[in-house]
Parts: C-alpha cells; sequence; structure tokens
C-alpha cells in the first residue's frame, strides 16, 4: 500500500530523513515508532506529497506518492498530530465540510462517531482543546471509510478513555480489512494494536518486524520481593539488564521473549510482592541502541 525506497530529506544542515525504507502492507496496523524528531512526521508529509523528498521513491498505490497526490487523497484518511481548525466554525461544521471536500455522505457513521468519541459538535472550533481538536479530525477520518489511514500521533491530547475508544475503532477497520499506518513514540500505545513496527530513530528504520519478532527488544521492569532469596537463579539470563539486589527484595529488567521463564523462576520463590513496569520506547533505546551498548547496533 506505500512504499518508501531510500529517503533522503534534509532541511539546511539537518538531515531529517536519512536513506529511509518503509513497507506498508495490505490489511496491515503497522506502527511506526521513535523518539520525537526522528523523523516520523517528516516521512508522512513526503508519502502524502505535502513535501517533496531531495531523493528516493514515495508511492501509494503502486502510485507516485508526490504527482498522483490528488488522486490517492481520494481514497485516503490522515489525521495529524497537531490539528488546526477554523475557530469560527462549529466542531460539527468543520467534520461536515472536510467530509464534502472529500465528496462523502455518511451521516449514520458520522452520528455514531460522535457518540463513540463522546464529542459535542455544537461549539466553535475556537473553544476546543486539544483532544476535541483531535477528536474533529479523527471523526472525519473514520467517516470518511477509506481504505488507507495514515495516522500521526493521533492520540496526542485524547484522555485515556477515548485512547481505548480509539483503539477500539482501529481494531474494527482492521477487521473490515482496512490498511492503518500509525506513528507514534509511546511504544504501550500502538503494541496492542500493530501486527508489523517499523522502528524509526534519526531518519532511519534501525529494527522492523512483527511484535513477536520484537520481543526480544522490549525490556520490562521488574520489582520483586519472595519469600526465599532468588539467589543465583537468574544468572543463566545474561539478558536481564540492571540487576540490583538488596536482599529478598530484587529489581532488573528483562526482555520480553523471557519474562515467562523468569516470572516463573521467581515464582518457586514465593512472591510476596511484585511490580512490573511496561516496556517504554526510551528503555528500548538504551537498552540495545544507546551510546553505551557494546553489541554495535544503530548509533
Ligand atoms: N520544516 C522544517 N524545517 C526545519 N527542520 C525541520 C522541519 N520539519 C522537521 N524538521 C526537523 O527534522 C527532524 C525530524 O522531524 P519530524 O519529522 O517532525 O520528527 P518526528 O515527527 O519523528 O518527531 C527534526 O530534527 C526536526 O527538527
Ligand atoms: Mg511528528
Amino acid at each position: 500500500m506505500i512504499i518508501l525506497r531510500d529517503i533522503v530529506k534534509t532541511f539546511g544542515a539537518v538531515r531529517a530523513l536519512d536513506g529511509l525504507d518503509l513497507e506498508v502492507r495490505d490489511g496491515q496496523i503497522h506502527g511506526f515508532i521513535g523518539p520525537n524528531g526522528a523523523g516520523k512526521t517528516t516521512a508522512i508529509r513526503i508519502m502524502l506529497g505535502l513535501i517533496k523528498a531531495n531523493s528516493g521513491q514515495a508511492s501509494i498505490f503502486g502510485q507516485d506518492a508526490f504527482k498522483e497526490a490528488v488522486r490517492i487523497h481520494r481514497r485516503i484518511a490522515y489525521v495529524p498530530g497537531e490539528v488546526s481548525l477554523w475557530p469560527n466554525l462549529t466542531g460539527g461544521e468543520v467534520i461536515d465540510l472536510m467530509l464534502s471536500l472529500n465528496g462523502v455522505k455518511q451521516d449514520d457513521l458520522k452520528d455514531e462517531l460522535i457518540e463513540v468519541f463522546d464529542f459535542d459538535p455544537g461549539k466553535k472550533c475556537r473553544t476546543y482543546s486539544k483532544g476535541n481538536r483531535q477528536k474533529v479530525a479523527l471523526i472525519a477520518a473514520f467517516a470518511s471509510d477509506p481504505e488507507l489511514y495514515i495516522l500521526d500521533e493521533p492520540t496526542s491530547g485524547l484522555d485515556p478513555l477515548m485512547v481505548a475508544a480509539f483503539q477500539d475503532r482501529v481494531l474494527q477497520e482492521k477487521a473490515a480489512g482496512k490498511t492503518v499506518l500509525l506513528s507514534s513514540h509511546i511504544l504501550s500505545e500502538v503494541e496492542q494494536l500493530c501486527d508489523y513496527i517499523s522502528i524509526i530513530r534519526q531518519g532511519k528504520i534501525i529494527d522492523a518486524g512483527t511484535l513477536a519478532e520484537l520481543r526480544h527488544l522490549t525490556y520490562t521492569d521488574i520489582t520483586v520481593e519472595t519469600k526465599e532469596p532468588l539467589g543465583a537463579s537468574l544468572e543463566q539470563y545474561p539478558q536481564i539488564l540492571n540487576f540490583e539486589s538488596d536482599g529478598n527484595n530484587v529489581h532488573f529488567s528483562v526482555p520480553g521473549d523471557i519474562l515467562g521463564d523468569v516470572i516463573a523462576i521467581i515464582s518457586k520463590k514465593g512472591i510476596i510482592k511484585l511490580e512490573s513496569m511496561p516496556p517504554t520506547l526510551e528503555k528500548l533505546f538504551i537498552g540495545h541502541y544507546g551510546k553505551d551498548s557494546a553489541d554495535g547496533h544503530g548509533s
């Protein structure tokens, strides 16, 4: 559905994209994740034909993303991370305007979405919070029933209930055979949704795969108190990082592919208290690609 090949994009001295390759397949929910400034928005603006790359190829539906932008846009919905709206129109008017610009008439679906996102369409846009502006773009996108969604950090500013509503909706779209490119700098937000993840850092894809394939990269922080001391029982796992022990209280970071085995060993020692922190993108980079990592990956 989307192919970017060896894209380079510079802004003056800044090399925002440095030979980016990305391929989004039909029916995928594709997570596009990386820290702020990694180049996600720039890549998305290139695939939308909004800006031109210095070099490389970009296509959507097999058509040139820049030359065929108008034709391509009829079949996609785009939600930016910062939505700006006409201040004097109401939210409902903007949604109708966005849909009519796309030649869409989907009143039932629109009304359903307004309910799903608990949105008040009667107020002037200038009074909306960031979250409400985000809802306008999301409702217009989902109501336009496109083949392909390109969503650039679409949940920024939404409260957790609305993030859940968004995630539900994305899964429904997937079930209906739609394709979604979803960018985020928050790993935990995309991992429940995506069947494939591309990780961008400094304008390049540094890893890509299914979540199962990337499991060894995602570290969970564990703090545990056991009846018996753990002793040397975890020494067989050199993959465990940041191990600190204070008698029967132990703290460490464990990669996802051995999490189950490690918990099984700990539980034999009698768990009194267990806390876990889900993997974060930051940790992923520190664990595998950080300046201090000796494995020669990435940087
Ligand atoms: N219009 C622009 N002019 C100058 N620099 C830009 C512009 N847009 C993006 N950049 C720079 O390109 C890099 C990538 O930015 P961006 O694509 O917005 O990253 P992300 O969306 O992953 O946070 C950053 O260093 C950013 O400062
Ligand atoms: Mg961005």
